[in-house]
């Protein structure tokens, strides 16, 4: 009897420490996400800064440009420090605060350029997040730089859709001036379009398509993969 009860006694202590050094790693992991973010930030700061002393427009587009892409990594990572189970992220949330945070960035009224959006509740996780993420910052910083020259209006939609088995639709359209004609998207890009053929194509392991004709709209679907599509939050 003594035996048993003394069996139970360490059971239960060696489940206690597990426990206790579970959620240790757990405050450990939302801290590691929560400094990420602010070294993050502290870089977006000092790329502001070293901004300000060039007068040039270009130069001035440039910083503006990198900031906009740490600014997607760091909102995924504040997302994360901000979820409950810390491997995953609600895109619908996510993609909604980016799109805002960019028209800031770009200073476009919404009452001018109008995003509009048709988001599934979709979770995931870092490793999808972040390239879908910038991605999606690629896609939307083309429209607002692109589509809509001078005083034009108009919308961008940006979608997020699940498909059969694990598969997801991004589409992300506007309905600007459309790109040049014949213009080939997979080869005449610059840096923005090829990285979203990289982060698609390699990182996503998507297929992308695009279309220019009342606008330009861009697809991608790839698979959310299973040990990432867990509901949290
Ligand atoms: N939504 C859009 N509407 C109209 N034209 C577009 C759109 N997206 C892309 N384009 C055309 O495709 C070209 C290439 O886009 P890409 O993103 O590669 O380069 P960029 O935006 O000019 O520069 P960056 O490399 O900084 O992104 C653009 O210069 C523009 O002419
Ligand atoms: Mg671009």
């Amino acid at each position: 009897m003594a035996v048993f009860s003394h069996d139970i006694t360490e059971r239960k202590t060696a489940e206690e420490r597990l426990i206790t050094s579970l959620k240790e790693k757990e405050v450990l992991l939302r801290e590691l996400y929560h400094r990420t973010k602010n070294n993050m930030q502290v870089i977006c700061s000092m790329l502001e800064l070293y901004s300000m002393d060039f007068d040039d427009e270009t130069v001035k587009n440039v910083f503006s440009e990198l900031n906009n892409k740490i600014r997607t990594m760091a909102l995924v990572h504040q997302k994360l420090y901000k979820s409950q189970n810390l491997s995953c992220i609600g895109m619908k949330e996510y993609i909604r605060e980016l799109v805002e945070l960019l028209m800031k960035s770009y200073r476009a009224s919404p009452q001018r350029i109008t995003p509009e959006y048709d988001l599934d509740d979709i979770f995931f996780a870092i490793d999808l997040a972040i390239p879908c993420g910038l991605l999606v910052n690629e896609l939307i910083s083309n429209a607002l730089k692109h589509a809509f020259p001078g005083s034009r209006q108009g919308r961008i939609t940006v979608r997020l859709k699940k498909k059969e088995g694990e598969y997801v639709e991004l589409q992300v359209a506007d309905d600007g001036i459309g790109a040049p004609s014949e213009f080939d998207f997979k080869s005449g890009g610059k840096m923005g379009l090829q990285t979203v053929f990289a982060l698609g194509g390699h990182q996503l392991q998507g297929k992308i398509e695009f279309e220019s004709s009342a606008g330009v709209t861009c697809r991608v679907i790839f698979k959310n993969k299973p040990f990432t599509n867990q509901t949290n939050i």
